[in-house]
Formats: C-alpha cells, structure tokens, sequence
C-alpha cells in the first residue's frame, strides 16, 4: 500500500501531482468553462453573495488562507477565514448573504461541523471542500466540491492540503465566471497554468535530495523560523506546523512584514530561517521587500534556506541554501513552495527516528470540540 515508500507520509508527499491533477479533472471544458458538478447552489443566488467566510482547522485553514488571497483578487468578494473552533463562540455577522466555505479533509472533524451547522441556521449558504466522499460535513452543506486526493493516511496533512488550495482555486473562478469579475479567456488562462502544476510539482520532488541532505544535517536544531509574505505567508505557517507535528520541533511561522514588529528579537546566531520568496515577475515589490526581510535577519546571524524561483539569482547572495521551484503565477506558487517544506519536517523526523505516520498526540480526525 505505501508503494514501495517507507512511510504513508513519504508516499502522499510523491502523490501530489497525480492529486492535483485529480482535483482538476473533468471540470473546465476547452474554452475554459467550469461547471462544477456538486455545486447545488442555484447560480442566481451565489451572486447575491456578498461575503465569504472560510471555516476549517489546522493544515485545512492554511489552505482557507491560500484561498482568501486568490477569491478576493479573482471575484472582489470579501473574504474572511477563521477558526471554525473560534467563529460559532464570538456572535459573528451572518445571513442569507453569506457564502460559508468549509474546508475539511475528513468531513468529520467537529469543531467545522458545528461551525457550518451554526452558519446554516443563521440562513447562511454552506459548500464543503472534502476529501471524503459521502462524510458528514459534505451531507450537512449545501454544496460540495471534492477535493479528489485519494485516502489520506498519514495522521498530518499533505496531499490534502495542495488538493483543497486546487479546489478553492476552482471556486474563485467558478463565482468569477458566474459574477463576470474575469473574462473567459482570464480563466482559460489561470486553468491553463493549473494545468501545469502537477508536472512542476513532480520537478519539485525529483530535487528532493537536497532538501533531505540539509534535513539530516540540522537533526539537533531546537527551533526554526519560517517567514512568508502574501500567500507565501500560510505557506510559512503550514512549514511550521510540518515541524511541529512531525520533528516535535518548535517552529513558528511569521508574515515576513512582521519581523520588524517583533519576532525579529528572536533571531540570535545560527537560528535557522526558511524564506519562502515570491515571484520576482509577481506584482506590487513584493520580491524586493522579501529579500531585505532576508538581509535583516541574516545581518543579525539567522542561517538562512529560502525558496525562489528557478532563475532567480538575487537571492543567492543572502542564503546559505537555496531550493528553487519552477514558474509559476504569485497566486498559485502555494502548490510548489509548501511541497520543499513538507520533504524536510518529514526527512528531519525520520532522521530522528519518529513514526511520520502517526505522530504523538495526535489524531487523523478529531471528532470531538
Ligand atoms: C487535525 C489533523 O486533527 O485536524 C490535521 O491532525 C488536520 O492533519 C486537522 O489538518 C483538520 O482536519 P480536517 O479533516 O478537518 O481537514
């Protein structure tokens, strides 16, 4: 069943092409059109939609963040994430207005069933992001678009996680089209690069050796830092919570503008810093702001991995390794830098000789609040 892989783990890590691709399959036709088979929601009634609050739990809500980034720039929507363990507790602002997107591997976990049940007797509209065909989650909601990964096994999330940012992706342009925020010819063209990412994915795991090298040699390392900006942000937080999850590691992930804010007292002599770097093609001066982010902590002794774009030589400079992954658009990079990042908590934990597949504490689906 693994493959010939030693761990489950290892083998949904190297599935990630063919889960990507299975998410995409079957739902755009030539021209670019999606039609969204499970979306039960009546056309007329998502674009009355004037908010869209995404509600999921651990590695999931870091694929909600992903997704807040892409549905706000593709279909000006406004849209929140939260913690569904956080949202039912605090009185939020709901109504038949409001588009609930919850994103769940299993469609078991509670804290996210009770949220979207919360949300549906509020009148709010419920589609459910799932890996699980026929789960509880998916039952309860309006709509559902599966998430076509295959069984996850490993108790920590990996190929669930590029297949629910895929899924979200077809969303955003799925309400685009309804809503005419894109052109046609937009959304054949994000679909095309789409296309494209499992075979960049499968270029991002032939590299695995060096990451698995670096791995191995910081098996003593006692924290690690993880900085991202934009979508590279949760891709950060999801690097850190890898660590933790697999290495029993402490590691925290930080929005790279926040350094300066505080976490940069941190940073002392040999501190391991992961960079995720944005396109330097990419809008708005993000790369420019990134690689100062990458001098200020290396000017204070930080040892620095970043990950950038194949071709990107301006960041050679400032790391002390340096992983680089195909092109690819600012928005969909999630689906290419996370994957470096997941090789190295799994390879740090094997190295330690930790169970990848089931860490300690922890559960494949929590179905308690
Ligand atoms: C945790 C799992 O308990 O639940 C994580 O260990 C997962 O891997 C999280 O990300 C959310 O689970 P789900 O099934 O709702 O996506």
């Amino acid at each position: 069943e693994k493959d010939g892989y030693p761990s489950f783990m290892e083998k949904e890590i190297n599935d990630q092409p063919d889960a990507v691709a299975a998410t995409l399959l079957g739902r755009s036709d030539l021209e670019g059109k999606l039609t969204l088979d499970e979306m039960r929601i009546d056309p007329q009634v998502l674009k009355t939609i004037n908010k869209i609050i995404v509600l999921a739990c651990g590695t999931s809500a870091y694929a909600g963040q992903v997704a807040k980034y892409a549905i706000e720039h593709w279909c000006r929507i406004p849209t929140e994430v939260e913690l569904s363990h956080e949202f039912r507790y605090r009185d939020p602002i709901v109504d038949e207005n409001t588009l609930i997107v919850s994103i769940s591997q299993s469609g078991e976990t509670m804290d996210t069933l009770m949220a979207v049940r919360y949300a549906r007797e509020q009148g709010a509209k419920t589609i459910s992001i799932c890996n699980t065909n026929g789960s509880t989650i998916p039952r309860e909601s309006d709509a559902v678009l599966y998430t076509h990964a295959g069984p996850e096994i490993a108790v920590a999330s990996t190929k669930a996680f590029l297949a629910q940012i895929t899924a979200t992706y077809l969303l955003g342009l799925y309400l685009a089209q309804l809503r005419g925020n894109l052109f046609q010819g937009q959304i054949k063209d994000i679909l095309a690069d789409l296309a494209k990412t499992p075979a960049k994915i499968a270029q991002v795991l032939a590299n695995a050796a060096q990451i698995k090298d670096l791995a191995l040699s910081m098996a003593n390392t006692r924290t690690v830092l993880f900085l991202g900006r934009h979508v590279g942000y949760p891709v950060a937080l999801e690097g850190a919570l890898k660590l933790k999850e697999l290495a029993y590691i402490h590691a925290e992930g930080f929005a790279a503008g926040e350094l300066k804010h505080g976490p940069i007292a941190l940073i002392e002599e040999g501190q391991p810093v992961f960079v995720v770097v944005p396109s330097p093609r990419g809008r708005d001066s993000l790369h420019a702001k990134v690689v100062s982010n990458i001098q200020e902590v290396r000017a204070r002794g930080a040892m620095t991995i970043v990950i950038a774009e194949e071709g990107d030589e301006s960041v050679r400079e400032h790391a002390e390794h340096v992983f680089y992954i195909p092109e690819t658009t600012t928005l969909l990079a999630p689906l290419l830098t996370t994957v470096p990042l997941q090789i190295f908590a799994c390879a740090l934990a094997t190295a330690k000789g930790y169970d990848v597949d089931q860490p300690r504490n922890l559960a494949k689906s929590v179905t308690v609040e």
